[in-house]
């Protein structure tokens, strides 16, 4: 930029500055070294903006050319990795704007007309959550057709359902696929809800207060694919509540997995064999030959801490801010890039574990505990024929007891032991109480019963054909 405009400080904003800035402020105040990521979302909006001032005769035709084909130019070079990144420049704004000025001299030095950083990278940022949360709609439905697969390939195979870690009643794995389906759809529908909300373009709230050139809000609003303008620009430029927003679909996210790959991480050990995961998504130990360890389940776990710990250092950046823009907000950035890069990463890897890993049959049917998980069933039984709940409860836990102390199945009680607890137990009951018997009766909607599972897939399949 020429001395005329910068004065002896070389900054965009130096007009009025009498010496150049200390070399460790620019270190302190730089964000190019990261809000780099931005490059593309800030081009997207420099262009649509030069297209609207050119429209409302603040820029020439001509002008407006030699601008695009600058920006066009500096897409290559960041693409190509050849673009002179400044930390004196501060950010990534400042450096693409310096850039243009360098390669199509004066025209450059009307980008910015009725633009401030602060509109400017509320935009960016904007951008750049709805792309991430259509990536993450697109993987999380990814990952729910994966599920699907796995549910309907293991529909008939049954396993313990957990409550408190203990067994509980028998499910089937389509059953159990399907659960963790459900914790992901509600996840893909935040991310989807959020990339809604964002139908708002901030662009035009300027540093706080508008401005008084003749722009087209609405007109950039739609080039950009917004349906309309924010309300407020004092509140536009200091809202970062999608950021928030973001973090917090992202928390939810990691915790599902997280609590999931802790489930895994049991299932694969010997004391339990219910999953078999890959080889390649193992790892070993450098000292003991024999380990087959869990460690990419066991970052997803743990980078949960990093996803959290996000999201409440963003919230604690906005808690003591006055209206409007405070340099502060330039601290969102990297707890937002950390995020997004890191669920993605732990969606895209976890995914591929959910689908290639099988479920070990052996290992499950050695792993029932007697058939003590189907005391729900027999209580139930009694209930038909007539016996209030709780004395029926109360039945079952003596039978229960009772088999324990002989260690004994339930499933070898002749009638006439089975009726010396209750009358009510139909002849031959003890025979008919098994685990595929109990899964296949609990048939109501959103129940484990295989049709019921499918019905729920079926519906579920129809969402996820739906343009979101
Ligand atoms: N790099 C800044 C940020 O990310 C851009 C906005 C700067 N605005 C300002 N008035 N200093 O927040």
């Amino acid at each position: 930029m020429s001395e005329k405009d910068a004065g002896p400080s070389g900054k965009l904003w130096g007009g009025r500055f009498s010496e150049s800035t200390d070399r460790e402020v620019e270190r302190f105040t730089q964000s190019v070294s990261f809000d780099r990521a931005l490059w593309e979302q800030d081009i997207r909006g420099s262009r649509a903006h030069v297209a609207m001032l050119s429209r409302v005769n603040l820029l020439s035709t001509e002008e407006e050319r030699k601008i695009q084909e600058g920006l066009t130019r500096i897409e290559q070079e960041i693409r190509d990795g050849v673009f002179p990144f400044r930390d004196e420049y501060e950010d990534i704004h400042m450096n693409i704007e310096m850039r243009l000025f360098e390669l199509v001299g004066t025209p450059a030095r009307k980008i910015h007309t009725a633009r401030s950083r602060n509109d400017q990278v509320a935009l960016d940022l904007r951008l750049y959550v709805i792309d991430r949360c259509r990536e993450m709609g697109a993987l999380l439905a990814e990952f729910v057709r994966v599920l699907i697969a796995q549910a309907r390939q293991n529909r008939d195979l049954i396993l313990p359902g957990y409550t408190h870690l203990q067994q509980a009643q028998p499910v089937s794995a389509g059953y159990y696929f399907m659960a963790h389906a459900e914790r992901l759809l509600r996840d893909r529908k935040r991310f989807l809800d959020l990339d809604k909300n964002l139908d708002r373009s901030p662009l035009g709230a300027g540093a706080l207060a508008g401005t008084t050139l003749p722009i087209d809000r609405l007109g950039v609003a739609r080039e950009l694919g917004f349906s309309g303008v924010t309300g407020n620009g004092l509140d536009t430029v200091s809202d970062r509540d999608f950021v928030v927003d973001f973090l917090h679909a992202s928390v939810l996210l990691s915790v599902h997995l997280s609590g999931w790959a802790e489930e895994w991480i049991l299932w694969s050990t010997r004391e339990f064999g219910f999953v078999r995961i890959p080889d390649r998504y193992m790892t070993g130990s450098s000292m003991m030959p024999q380990k087959r360890n869990p460690d990419v389940l066991e970052l997803i776990r743990g980078k949960t801490g990093r996803v959290v710990g996000h999201y409440v250092g963003m919230a604690t950046i906005l808690k003591g801010l006055p209206l409007s823009y405070n340099r502060d907000l330039q601290e969102d950035k990297e707890h937002l890039f950390d995020t997004a890069d890191t669920v993605r990463q732990s969606v895209t890897i976890f995914l591929r574990i959910a689908g290639e890993s099988v479920l070990d049959r052996e290992g499950l049917a050695r792993s029932f505990s007697g058939d003590a998980l189907l005391a729900t069933d027999m209580a139930e039984d009694l209930v038909l024929a007539g016996v209030p709940f709780r004395e029926a409860h109360a039945i079952v836990g003596r039978i229960v007891a009772h088999c324990e102390r002989q260690a004994r199945p339930l499933a070898s009680l002749t009638d006439d032991e089975l009726r010396d607890f209750s009358p009510d137990f139909p002849s031959g009951y003890a025979a008919s109480l098994t685990v595929e018997n109990s899964v296949r009766r609990r048939n109501l909607p959103g129940g484990p019963a295989p049709d019921r599972v499918e019905e729920r897939i079926r519906e579920i399949e129809k969402e996820l054909d739906k343009k979101p």
